[in-house]
Formats: structure tokens, sequence, C-alpha cells
């Protein structure tokens, strides 16, 4: 008897017919659904297969060109072009491209130049932080003493006298710009002068962003930026990942063994070809239109929701995302992403500054273009979906509402086509 079974080596998806109507069914609820989740985009037929490739059979660790193992010329290849390619998307000296994901580009940077019981300053989950910031519930947030600044009550944007003053009072070994709800420019010079003040280093985590700065429509972090994190499928548009960035020669081997060995082990290969594909697009002109395109879009969203009134934290954007406060509207965020997911709309409950709700039932909703964007949708369409969300907002429970919402979003995605191929 043979050790394979028939079609190994040639049968794709149809040998597993039960995975094969999964994958069916997501690409079904992709195409014929209105994504406005911000950690989420639609890659191109190129970085899909650059993901499915045959680098998933291949095992290597430590940096290109220096393996523990061997065979590794072409995994050294793409590696080095996804280095070459990421230093040039964002104009720094060095980048590590093997972090599996944003939590672990974080802690391996934290275990790069921290030691256990330094303290972390970073802006609070309900102001718009991320939980590999220092949460409690990570293991940032268990080896490290953690102080955390938010956001002004009056104008909803982080204010630097409170960040100076809380680095003064806590002395931190690191501080942190950037967050997962935050949907304003920030200060890094500002940030930067604060961090010197006490001796810190300045950390970037520009996971939402990091395609706007990328196509330079968002402030730049380098050069104030000590060292920059991303994750690299959300605005990048990109591999599900992330990648580490500096300019400081004397960092590298701190930044590289923090990540390699510190929290992860041998690399993703197929993922990191992956991103080499997202950088190269990313380099293209055409990405700058994206992303000016998603910034225009998400404005249009924010001003559609205003009129409806709807409350937007800090008044609405200056990026590609932007978050909602229904406290006005009497419903949570949870019963509003549900309702508009039973419509086609996939957004997420989202806790917002000086929250009075817990994190499972918050007072937000946080929504994004960058999906929409990917998929052709300009401002006309971005108002559309304005108003569709205003008028669930508004009435949750009506099922009629809902039913006709859902069919006017298909025939929007169907005039919009995503994956026409496939
Ligand atoms: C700002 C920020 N940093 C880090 C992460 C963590 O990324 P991952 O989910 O890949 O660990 C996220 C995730 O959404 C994020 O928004």
């Amino acid at each position: 008897m043979s050790v394979l079974h028939d079609g190994y080596f040639t049968q794709g998806l149809d040998a597993d017919p039960d995975l094969a109507a999964a994958l069916r069914g997501e690409l079904e609820r992709q195409r014929d659904g209105i994504e406005l989740i911000a950690s989420e985009n639609i890659v191109s037929r190129l970085v899909l297969e650059a993901q499915g490739s045959v680098l998933t059979n291949k095992t290597v660790e430590g940096p290109a060109y220096a393996r523990y193992y061997g065979g590794a010329e072409f995994a050294d290849a793409v590696e080095a072009l996804a280095i070459e390619r990421a230093t040039k998307l964002f104009g720094c000296r060095f980048a590590n491209v093997q972090a599996h994901s944003g939590s672990n580009a974080n802690n391996g940077v934290f275990l790069g130049l921290l030691a256990p019981g330094d303290t972390i300053l970073s802006m609070n989950t309900a102001a718009g932080g991320h939980i590999s910031h220092g949460h409690p519930a990570t293991l940032t947030g268990r080896d490290y003493r953690v102080a955390h600044y938010g956001v002004s009550r009056l104008t909803e944007r982080v204010d630097l006298d409170e960040v100076r003053a809380l680095a003064l009072a806590s002395r931190p070994r690191i501080i942190v710009a950037g967050g997962s709800a935050y949907a304003w420019t920030l200060d890094f010079a500002g940030f930067r002068a604060i961090a010197d003040e006490v001796g810190a280093w300045l950390m970037v985590d520009m996971a939402h962003f990091a395609g706007l700065v990328a196509a330079g429509v968002y402030p730049h972090p380098f050069p104030h930026a000590h060292v920059v994190t991303t994750t690299t499928n959300k605005s990048l548009r990109g591999a599900r990942g992330a990648i580490v960035l500096w300019n400081d020669k004397t960092l590298s081997d701190r930044i590289n063994h923090g990540v390699f060995p510190g929290v992860q082990g041998s690399v993703m290969l197929h993922e990191v070809a992956a991103k080499a594909a997202c950088f190269g697009e990313a380099l293209r002109p055409e990405f700058r239109a994206y992303n000016e395109a998603a910034v225009a879009n998400a404005r249009a969203l924010a001003e559609t929701l205003a009129a409806a009134n709807m409350r937007l934290v800090g008044g609405g954007t200056d990026t590609s995302m932007a978050l909602v406060d229904l406290v006005n509207q009497g419903v949570d965020g949870d019963v509003a992403a549900k309702a508009l997911e039973k419509a086609g709309l996939a957004a997420n409950k989202n806790l917002i500054p000086f929250d009075k709700r817990p994190a499972e039932a918050p007072s937000g909703l946080r929504l994004s273009s960058n999906a929409g964007t990917t998929r052709g949708f300009g401002v006309d369409e971005f108002r559309r979906i304005g108003g569709w969300i205003a008028r669930i907002a508004h009435a949750p429970s009506d099922a009629a509402l809902i039913a006709g919402v859902r069919e006017e979003v298909r025939a929007l995605c169907r005039a919009h086509p995503i994956y026409p191929d496939m």
C-alpha cells in the first residue's frame, strides 16, 4: 500500500468537502457583505498565493543567510526581499520581518529593550490603546510595570502634558505611541521630546495607520521613534503578521533576538513571502491613491453619521477609522454590531474613552474604510453605508429594516465584486 493517499500531490480542496464548504462560505460572506472592521482588509490574489505557497514546507531559524537549517537559499532570498522592500517603504535602515503577529512584534521589542520590572508607558485600552501594550491579562502586563495615559476629556485627543506628567512620575523605560481605536494624528516629535526628557525609548505601534504612513498621508514616526512596530494585515493590506523597524544598528541584536528566540521559534516563510508581496504593492503609486481614498471615505462615513445625530469620538477622524459613541442612541456596541451583522455590515463593538460600560457590551462601535475602499467604494458608497448604520443603530430590532438593508448591501457588493474568478 502506498504511504500516500491518491491525489495527495494533485488534489486541492475538492478532496475535503467539509473544509471546502466552510471556506466557500467564508468567500461568499466576504463577497456579499461589507467589511468595516479596522483590523481587516481584502488582500490581492498575489498576497493570497504567496501565503499558500510551498514555503509552508520549509523550516528555518535565525536571520537570512545565517540559518540554523540548510536548504535555505530561496528562503533567504524571500526574506531579504521582504526586508529590502520594508526598509524602502518606510525609509529606515533595519527591519525584522519574522514577527508572526503584532503582539509578538511588541513582545519581542519589550523583551529586547526592557528588563523585567521596567515600566512601559502606553495608552489605556478605553482611549484606544492595544492590550499588547501592557494589559494585565498579557505577558507584558505580568513582566513589566505599566503606566497608562488616556485622552483629554475635552478634546478626546492625547494630551502631551498628561503624558509628560505621567512620564515624570513613572519614569518609563519605554513610551508607546499608537493604538487600535485612536482616529487622530499623533505628535511623534512631542512624544520623543518626553522620551528624551525621561531617558526612555519611544516605540510607535503604527498597526492601524501603517498604510497611511507608507502612502505619505499620515505623519511619519521616523526619525522620532527609536523603534516602530506594525501588523501587515490592516491598512497595509497584506499578509497576516507583523514587522519591526528601526535605524540604530546598536539595537539590531536586541530587537532581532527579542523576536527570535525571545518570543517565537522558526519563521513562517509563507507569511514572509506574502509580506514581501504586499510591500511591493505598497511601493506602487496606486497605494497612495488607495490610502487617500480610504481617509476621504472614512471622513464621509463619519460626516454622514454625525449628520444623523451620532456622536463621533473626538468629532471625526484623521485616518481610515472612526469611533462612534452610542451612548445617546440608547443602544450598546454589542447590540449594534450584532444588528449590523444581520444586515451584512461587519463592524466591531469597542470601548470609548472614559467608557462606563464593560468591554463585553461597551458604548462604542469602531468603523473602518480599509476593506470597502479596496473593493472600490468611494464617498457616495460610504455615505450610503453611514445611512444604513444610523438607521439600524436607531432601531436594532426592526427585522424588516434589517432585511431591507441586507438586500441593498448585497446589491452594492455585487456591483463591486471581489475575487471574481475564484
Ligand atoms: C495597535 C495594535 N498593535 C498590535 C496588535 C496585535 O496584533 P495581532 O493581533 O497580530 O497580535 C493590534 C491588533 O489589532 C493592534 O491594533
